[in-house]
């Protein structure tokens, strides 16, 4: 094909970046704004059709770089709501505060640490409160009575699942040092200044690794993490220059880390997190054995040493990666006098990895064929058929969500017994017989 490709260079402003993405992804049935026939819920969001694809995909290729790839870590699931003294022990209910200050005219909630003038409010320039603390933690009760003893909370971070289980592991999988363990799952924090689209909200989701490590050995290891971490998310795409490392100050760190590199990503909004790689050193499991009287030691059948191993933690957000991933794809380009949409995300991670779309949907001969091949290619990978729009529409909408082969049925192909091919990027098309379709989509999708 012939098209002619001129890249638009995006000279729209980042914030406009963002808003695209955002109406993309409601008229493409990637996300929407949760319970928005009630006025929506502010950040709170909803993954559609596509989006729960996207999701899944960024799940599983973490899942199967760190957890069926490796020969050192073990995946588990711990649950949601976990006994009130894990929170002690790790510290959140005494130092996983927020200052916050409020307007005392307009009433609006500010973090105290973000605003320049601390008196003043930046909306509209009343008085603000002193900054008062604001624990993140969403509480709620168990059981029918819900009184104080009753108090527990949806944890803000996946990873003291994993230390509470530690001797658990152990004694049911016998690792040996340096090992980890991996889980993903929803998270809650009670954010002040939620807000960007999936960037920061109340309930997200986090992919953690916990790796446990000879003390000695942990400042190399959590070097060598955060290596890692950035080559993942460059090798499902992101461009190098969209993402980099920025290692923390000493007054930055969290109260359990002797050590913190973020990896960040140049969003829409700026140079921002998008996951955090910390060395928590033996805080966690020294904690815990403390509080619960159950000694979280790690013993060396060699040397017959008992110590607490130190812990790296590469912890990421998976709605976070999810938007990164969708900034990175996002490309507009004009097709003859007209703009074309397109996600140009890596493969593995698009959504659909094929749609069939018949050319004319009155005849029989060929609705049959293309929902054959559909069908065909539905035991292998993720396809769909489409016949809801003329086949201009239909490219346009396979090109928004970023779905790599589109494959048209149209009256030769009763004939020669050949479709057509289109590839997402180039929009080339090729003619391929009915019965190397499959063959041919495998092996693009494994190059
Ligand atoms: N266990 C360590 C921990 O939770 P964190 O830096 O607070 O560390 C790790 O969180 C990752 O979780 C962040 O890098 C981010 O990707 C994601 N995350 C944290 N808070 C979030 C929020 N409110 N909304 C969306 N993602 C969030």
């Amino acid at each position: 094909m012939t098209t002619l490709l001129i890249y638009v260079k995006n000279n729209n402003s980042m914030n406009d970046l963002m808003e695209k993405i955002v109406s993309l992804c409601k008229r493409r049935g990637v996300i929407f704004q949760s319970s928005e026939i009630y006025g929506g819920l502010a950040n709170a969001w909803d993954y559609g059709p596509f989006g729960i694809e996207l999701k899944n995909n960024i799940k599983q290729a973490w899942w199967k770089a760190n957890v069926h790839n490796r020969y050192d870590i073990l995946g588990m699931d711990a649950s949601i709501l976990m006994h009130p003294k894990v929170w002690e022990a790790s510290g959140h209910v005494q130092n996983f505060y927020d200052l916050k200050s409020d307007c005392k005219s307009c009433k609006k909630r500010f973090k105290t640490e973000e605003l320049k003038d601390k008196h003043k409010c930046p909306e509209c320039g009343s008085e603000l409160t002193e900054g008062r603390q604001f624990n993140l933690m969403f509480e709620t009760y168990q059981g029918a009575v819900g009184d104080a003893a009753d108090k527990i909370y949806l944890r803000p971070e996946t990873a003291q699942g994993m230390f509470v289980n530690f001797v658990n592991i152990l004694d049911s999988r016998h690792p040996k040092l340096p090992f980890g363990l991996a889980q993903i799952g929803k998270s809650f924090r009670n954010e002040i200044t939620p807000g960007n689209f999936i960037f920061r909200t109340r309930e997200f989701e986090q992919m953690e690794i916990e790796y446990f490590v000879r003390p000695q050995d942990g400042d190399k290891c959590y070097q060598s993490w955060v290596e890692e971490r950035l080559k993942w998310y460059i090798g499902l795409g992101i461009k190098k220059d969209n993402i980099r490392k920025r290692e923390h100050g000493k007054d930055e760190l969290a109260h359990y880390a002797l050590a913190c590199t973020d990896i960040e990503y140049n969003f829409p909004i700026g140079w921002s997190e998008l996951e955090g790689i910390a060395n928590r050193a033996d805080f966690d499991l020294k904690q815990h054995s403390q509080l619960s009287g159950k000694e979280l030691k790690y013993f060396d059948e060699v040397s017959k040493e008992k110590f607490y191993p130190f812990i790296i933690e590469p912890s990421a957000g998976v709605d976070r990666s999810l938007l990164a991933f969708l900034v990175d794809a996002y490309h507009e380009e004009k097709v003859r006098e007209e703009t074309r949409v397109v996600l140009k995300l890596n493969k593995g991670l698009s959504p659909v990895k094929a749609a069939v779309l018949p050319l004319l949907k009155n005849r029989t001969a060929i609705v049959e064929l293309a929902k054959k091949i559909a069908g065909d290619l539905k035991k292998d990978i993720y396809a769909v058929y489409d016949d809801t729009a003329a086949i201009g529409k239909l490219y346009r909408r396979q090109d928004e969500v970023g779905t790599p082969y589109c494959i048209t049925v149209d009256v030769q192909s009763l004939e020669d017994k050949q479709v057509t091919v289109r590839d997402r990027d180039s929009m080339l098309q090729e003619r391929i017989g009915v019965d190397r379709v499959k063959e041919y989509i495998l092996e693009e999708l494994n190059k």
